[in-house]
């Protein structure tokens, strides 16, 4: 089968595109072979496997060069971590080969505005790489707190279809970054975090 590849992009930084790169890509892993594609030339991805054991168990790790192969291996899934820059040719070139890309979003209208011109970017794209699926996924949500008018007028502005399944703002995606591991080898205190990654991988592969 074709490899399904998955782009996690906003240009707006710190949003979590690489902590949810990583999470995503360790929750493939457990259904099929997949690629973890760093294409942030500040190569964070790269160095955080380097030291962790989630390499080996159905994921891999390559960098922006595995760009140049549209191929990209064998892996059925392939999640590619973008840089924060619009105008950055690794941006590009993922969202030329992506299947659908998730936009992470803080829910606040400051961090939805900030996200207008990388959502315009997609939309030229798609008019070329007409399968690109995108969404917006809202991620370091506090606590059961209904989202702003403001914000849910932010989102709509946008006119981004949003994911049902929320990241909430967790220590544990902090800690498990530090200890090189996904919240998939926390053991019973990633739970919570593994039970609301799994509902994004259930979206993405509906
Ligand atoms: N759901 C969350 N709960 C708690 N902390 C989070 C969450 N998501 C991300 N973070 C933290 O927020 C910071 C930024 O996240 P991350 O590096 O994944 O963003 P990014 O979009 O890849 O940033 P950049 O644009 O610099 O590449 C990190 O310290 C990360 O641990
Ligand atoms: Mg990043």
């Amino acid at each position: 089968m074709a490899t399904l590849r998955i782009a996690l992009f906003n240009a707006k930084g710190g949003c979590g595109k690489t902590t949810l790169a990583w999470n995503l890509a360790a929750g493939l892993a457990q259904r099929a072979s997949t690629l973890l594609l760093d294409a942030d030339p500040q190569g964070s991805l790269q160095r955080w496997a380097d030291w962790s054991e989630e390499e080996g168990n159905g994921m891999t790790v390559a960098g922006r060069e595995a760009l140049k192969s549209s191929g990209m291996g064998s892996a059925q899934y392939c999640v590619i971590d973008c840089p924060p820059a619009l105008e950055a040719v690794e941006t590009r070139k993922a969202l030329d080969l992506a299947d659908i890309v998730l936009l992470p979003v803080l829910p606040s209208p400051l961090d939805l505005w900030a996200s207008q011109r990388s959502v315009e970017a997609i939309e030229e794209i798609q008019k070329k790489n007409q399968k690109l699926r995108a969404a917006l996924v809202l991620n370091q949500v506090e606590g059961r707190s209904a989202l702003s008018r403001a914000a849910e007028h932010a989102i709509a502005t946008l006119g981004l279809p949003v994911f049902r399944g929320q990241i909430a703002r967790r220590a544990i995606y902090r800690n498990a970054a530090v200890e090189g591991k996904s919240v998939y080898q926390m053991g019973k205190r990633g739970d919570a975090a593994v039970a609301e990654i799994e509902v994004l991988i259930e979206e993405v592969l509906k």
